[in-house]
């Protein structure tokens, strides 16, 4: 059975190709590689003895696209191809919008031309906005605050439409949680351009020099420890939940949306602690003011996707650090990497 992986070079998209590939799966891995190298998919073959196939191309270009759909027999497809920046999708909403929408629209278009009715699209726990209480489960009300949440909401949306429209398609949406950690050989890992937004690469960052200190945005939110909690989740346990959505897939017609989190809610305290565990250091931080437009908690109701999908993440927040901490150190420049240890 053949995959498409669209945005298959990208961080999530990486450790779901080694996950596939060491279940027996055949990958076809589409990329643009806007925010990706090409390096990222010799480690994955390295990491599993295994060939896959590697087509550059932007989903936007349709011609293209369907040169791929035209050569390869493919199986089903798994969405990960998206710009995810939310302070850039503030600045840049055209970019986002015509990026993750028009080039998602491109790749239905092209999967019926070819017959093709089945995929696994990523969403995230942003569509939930601020929510009224946590843990946050499935049916809870929907909103989004930037432009790159109103493109998820969006999307599963217009998926929504596409399934009513025909019942052809099989549509598993997955609203993932916040995904940190690396694979564990060290090889690959998050590899962010430039100051990293999120908090787990700025932390590895700050301990292996390249950043001074850590900002931590806010300590009076109504939380155990004043910081905001989030549900971090190992990506190898998030990309094996891909993987369970590929056989759920294949035996359950229709369209269903899974929170792909562990349960549990970290605050930036815990995070900044577990860390210095694992890198055994300290890790500078200040205080600073709240960063605007975040919420004081989130974190997932997983129980939903344990039942159905029969997966629950594994992998606990101090192998996480461990894990991101092994691919920081290994590699401080990420795929642009200073030090050959392959
Ligand atoms: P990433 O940027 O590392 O990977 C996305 C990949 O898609 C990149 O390799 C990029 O080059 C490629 N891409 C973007 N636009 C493309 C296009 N038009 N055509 C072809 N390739 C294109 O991001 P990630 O962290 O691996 O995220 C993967 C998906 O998961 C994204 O859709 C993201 O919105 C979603 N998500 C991520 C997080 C997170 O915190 N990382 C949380 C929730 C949801
Ligand atoms: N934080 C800091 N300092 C930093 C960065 C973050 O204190 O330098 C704090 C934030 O205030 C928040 C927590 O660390 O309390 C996590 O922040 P991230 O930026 O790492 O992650 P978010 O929860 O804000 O958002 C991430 C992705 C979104 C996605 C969401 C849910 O960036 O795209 O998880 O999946 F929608």
């Amino acid at each position: 059975m053949t995959i498409l992986v669209t945005g298959g070079a990208g961080y999530i998209g990486s450790h779901t190709c080694v996950e596939l590939l060491n279940t027996g799966y055949d990958v076809v891995v589409v990329d643009n590689l806007c925010n990706s190298k090409e390096e990222v998919l010799h480690r994955v073959k390295k990491i599993t003895g295994k060939e896959l196939k590697f087509y550059k191309v932007d989903l936007v270009n349709k011609a293209e696209l369907t040169e791929v759909f035209r050569k390869e027999k493919i199986d089903a497809v798994i969405h990960f191809a998206g710009l995810k920046a939310v302070g850039e999708s503030v600045s840049k909403p055209l970019e986002y919008y015509y990026n993750n929408i028009t080039g998602t629209l491109i790749l239905c278009e092209v999967m019926m031309e070819f017959g093709v009715y089945n995929i696994v699209f990523s969403s995230s726990a942003t569509v939930y906005g601020n929510p009224a209480t946590v843990p946050i489960r499935e049916d809870f009300p929907l909103s989004a605050t930037n432009p790159y949440g109103r493109t998820k909401l969006m999307l599963e949306e217009i998926f929504r439409d596409l399934y009513q429209s025909d019942r052809r398609w099989n549509i598993v949406m997955l609203r993932y949680f916040n995904p940190i950690g690396a694979h564990k050989t060290g090889l690959i890992g998050e590899d962010p351009k430039g100051i990293p937004n999120n908090i787990a690469p700025y932390i590895t960052q700050v301990a292996v020099g390249k950043l001074d200190i850590l900002g931590v945005f806010g300590d009076d939110y109504d939380t155990p420890d004043g910081s905001g909690v989030r549900d971090y989740i190992h990506v190898v346990d998030l990309s094996i939940g891909h993987v369970k959505a590929i056989e759920h897939i294949q035996h359950n017609p229709g369209i269903v949306v899974y929170n792909l989190g562990t349960g549990k809610g970290y605050s930036v305290f815990d995070l900044i602690k577990a860390f210095s565990k694992a890198c055994r250091k300290d890790i500078p931080y200040v205080i600073k003011p709240r960063r605007v437009g975040d919420i004081a908690a989130c974190y997932a109701e997983p129980s939903l996707a344990r039942k159905e999908l029969h997966w629950s993440a594994q992998r606990d927040l101090d192998e996480m650090c461990e894990d991101a901490w092994r691919w920081q150190s290994n590699y401080p420049n990420g795929y642009q990497n200073d030090k050959e240890i392959l």
